[in-house]
């Protein structure tokens, strides 16, 4: 099958340092073949580092480029719509990277233009790959933990970020940094409407004025809460996942390791029922009498071997062979609409 051409439009942290490493891991599949920056030597740096990759000074030339099929756009996040849509309009398939816009009216532009272009555009919300949200979603399916009702996500960190992602004339802040990752996660274990929305945001240890703090409580309508932390004001972080169902719960410190604890339920006694008699003095509170625990240490490695790193294979895929793309754009569009919910139940708009 034809290798799937890119032409990664902005050589920065991310078309750089991830996006390069990412399309060098699938040979078979995929090359750059082509790199448009505003800084020249970042392109020369692409083109040294990639055989056959091309510097285009000017989009233009780059989107009408025969040898291009998909175009990256790894430029900042308040540019995102518009050159998703340019690119787009030029016919080529397309890979957005998120936020995929930061407000969710531009957004709404760009659900209207890929509807206009049917199968091209592919959303990056590339943590749905995540190989700890994969297996803490695998034993949440396996139901050791029973109904799950609870599930906390934490990125914690004590940093001072001072790039454009501190500052709310670019589209900075961690709701539209981390956030599309941690909400995509969220909708995807709720698996609900949502009935409601808290959230508070504040700026405790950036430089910039945008939030380095984002504190978010999802409901959905069948009443499963996600709470969500992404903070650069944590000194000593939380666990990264926290999930509690009524048969048991699953703490993961980092992505690598699960702990998880659940009732032996071929042990356990029936639970007593529920009495209005005056206990008995030395009755105590409750009782853990007939409970039979069953505790795990379980490394990160889910059954379906998807890891975050793999995500162009899949755009691979999508093109060449008509496999669904992981990610439907609804979901992509339901995340920024969220995280707009997100802003106005912080008071911000
Ligand atoms: N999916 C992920 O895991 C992930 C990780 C990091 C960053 N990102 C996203 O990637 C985007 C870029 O982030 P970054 O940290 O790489 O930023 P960056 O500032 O490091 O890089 C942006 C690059 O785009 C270039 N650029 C800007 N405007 C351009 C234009 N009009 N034409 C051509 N080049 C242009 C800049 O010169 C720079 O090289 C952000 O929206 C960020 O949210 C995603």
């Amino acid at each position: 099958m034809k290798k799937v051409r890119v032409g990664i439009w902005g050589v920065g942290r991310a078309g750089w340092g991830m996006h390069r490493k990412e399309i060098a891991r699938f040979p078979e599949m995929l090359e750059i073949a082509g790199c448009c920056d505003l800084i020249p030597e970042r392109m020369e740096k692409m083109c040294a580092e990639v055989p056959g990759c091309k510097a285009y000074a000017n989009i233009d030339d780059m989107l009408k480029a025969d040898d291009i099929d998909l175009i990256s756009v790894a430029t900042r996040s308040p540019d995102h719509v518009a050159h998703v849509i340019k690119a787009l309009e030029s016919g080529k398939f397309v890979f957005a990277e998120k936020p995929i816009g930061i407000n969710y009216a531009e957004v709404l532009k760009l659900k209207e233009a890929s509807e206009k272009h049917p199968g091209k555009l592919f959303c990056r919300q590339n943590r749905r790959l995540e190989a700890a949200f994969q297996h803490v979603s695998e034993i949440i399916a396996s139901g050791k933990l029973g109904d799950v009702y609870l599930i906390k996500l934490s990125r914690h960190a004590f940093q001072r970020r001072f790039d454009w992602q501190s500052l709310t004339s670019f589209g900075g802040g961690q709701l539209n940094n981390w956030g599309p990752h941690l909400i995509d996660h969220a909708l995807q274990f709720i698996k609900a409407p949502l009935k409601s929305v808290w959230a508070d945001l504040r700026t405790v240890n950036a430089s910039g004025d945008a939030e380095d703090h984002v504190k978010a409580i999802l409901t959905g309508e069948n009443g499963v809460i996600v709470d969500i932390e992404i903070s650069g004001g944590m000194a000593l972080p939380c666990p990264v996942y926290a999930v509690y169902g009524n048969k048991g719960a699953l703490i993961a410190q980092t992505e690598k390791e699960f702990k998880v604890k659940y009732l032996d339920l071929e042990k356990c006694t029936p639970k007593p029922a529920a009495s209005a008699e005056t206990p008995a003095l030395d009755a105590g509170f409750s009782s853990s009498k007939g409970m039979e625990w069953i505790e795990e240490t379980i490394e990160c490695n889910p059954a379906s071997g998807v890891t975050l790193n793999d995500i162009y294979k899949y755009v691979y895929l999508a093109i060449r062979e008509g496999v669904e793309f992981p990610v439907k754009n609804e979901e992509a569009f339901e995340v920024a609409r969220v995280t707009e919910l997100i802003r106005n139940a912080a008071g911000q708009q």
